[in-house]
């Protein structure tokens, strides 16, 4: 039998090595590259096992790659992953695979014991039963599924997201949440083999579906991305670019534009006499309020935000975080976050995925306190995933 990449497995020891390998590869260990690894050790319990898929997405985003111009980090991932599979292989002959194998045939006919592993794939819950949200619904995902290609990565995803609040998405690395945040702004139409059933309503429009305005749709539900990518222009020019696209402002006008926005970004005050220079030359943290401002200038209804922070150092980190509890004032904002103290500190609902299912939407405080499902439970105290 053949194994994929989803029934290969290691152990998070063995992935912590090939994570410090990687980082290592170019002879210096940066501080964003010592930060991930800081929060993949606190993320991941020592004794809980991820499939190589699981490892792969781990390990792009530890060397902090994302594209295809990362083929050096890329090959070494894989060589890496190749080797150990090598080694997995090897440590269990045919004799010894056929004797586990039986062993387990026999085990299967027995009544689970109480001390039986669990096993999170089990009974995982097809959709969300509790969709209850105190205020009006900005946006709806209703029965989403989702496939690249052959794979499906979403299924049967059903959450509303409350207007003016944070709604964010947490689960283990390969989950689906920066799939699911794609849609809601029909940034997954970018991608050719990637084909979306089900309904996403803003308000009352309807924006899945090929009669959809994604001109529209991208204007109304703007995205801040992961690393901080102004444009290669002057500070003054990334936020007012997205604004001369869709209106037609004076110069006066365009000048009230840019400072409110940079001032709700929580950045006017230190680029207010530098807007001429290039957006490229400020902080990771002030990039990153930069790209926030240069997303609200146009006015967006929902703000997208895919672990916005994950760049960034502490207090760069805690400045966004606040700027989130203000925003949501004006905008309804969906984030996607790997740290779950992040996840408590910003957001009013959380939802909870693993293998591209919404295993639990709610409050966020009841999700904290109170998981419903023991796989959120087991996940929020980090004893898998
Ligand atoms: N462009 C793509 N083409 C094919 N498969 C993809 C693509 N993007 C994501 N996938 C697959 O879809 C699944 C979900 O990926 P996604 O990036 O949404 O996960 P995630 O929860 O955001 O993970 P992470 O926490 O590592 O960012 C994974 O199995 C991934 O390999
Ligand atoms: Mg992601």
């Amino acid at each position: 039998m053949t194994q994929t990449d989803d029934d290969r497995t290691m152990t998070v020891p063995e992935l912590l090595a090939m994570a410090k390998e990687i980082v290592d590869a170019d002879g210096e260990l940066h501080e964003a590259e010592e930060d991930r690894l800081a929060t993949l050790e606190e993320e991941y319990s020592e004794d809980a096992v991820v499939s190589f898929a699981e490892a792969r997405s781990i390990l792009r985003r530890v060397a902090g790659v994302d594209g295809e111009d990362d083929a050096h980090e890329h090959m070494l991932i894989k060589e890496l992953l190749d080797a150990h599979a090598g080694t997995a292989k090897e440590s269990v002959s045919e004799d010894e695979a056929e004797q586990v194998d039986d062993a387990h045939s026999a085990a299967s006919s027995e009544p689970p014991s109480a001390e039986e592993p669990f096993d999170p794939t089990a009974n995982l819950p097809d959709s969300t039963r509790d969709l209850e949200i105190d205020g009006e619904a900005h946006m709806w995902i209703r029965d989403l599924d989702l496939r690249y290609g052959n794979a499906q990565a979403i299924y049967n995803v059903s959450i509303p997201i409350e207007r003016n609040a944070v709604t964010a998405l947490i689960g283990p690395s390969g989950c689906g949440k920066s799939t699911l945040l794609r849609c809601l702004n029909r940034m997954n139409d970018l991608i050719p083999i990637c084909k979306v059933e089900g309904d996403i309503d803003l308000e009352d429009t309807r924006i899945s579906g090929s009669s959809a305005d994604l001109v529209s749709i991208r204007r109304r539900v703007g995205m801040v991305f992961q690393k901080p990518n102004p444009f290669p222009k002057s500070i003054y020019d990334n936020v007012a670019y997205g604004v001369r696209l869709h209106y037609n402002p004076s110069r006066r006008e365009l000048d009230r534009i840019v400072e409110a926005a940079l001032r709700r970004a929580a950045i006017w005050d230190e680029v207010s006499d530098r807007l001429h220079e290039m957006g490229t030359s400020l902080s990771g943290g002030q990039q990153q309020r930069l790209c926030i401002a240069r997303t609200i200038a146009v006015e967006p209804e929902v703000i997208l935000m895919d672990e916005p922070c994950s760049a960034l150092d502490p207090i760069a980190t805690a400045k966004i975080e606040e700027l989130i509890l203000e925003l949501k004032e004006h905008f309804t904002v969906v984030i996607v976050t790997h740290s779950m103290s992040q996840a408590q500190r910003v957001s009013d609902y959380t939802g909870f995925m693993y293998l591209g299912r919404m295993v639990e939407f709610g409050k966020t405080k009841q999700i904290f306190s109170d998981p419903r499902e023991e796989l959120t439970g087991r996940y929020i105290s980090g004893r898998f995933g």
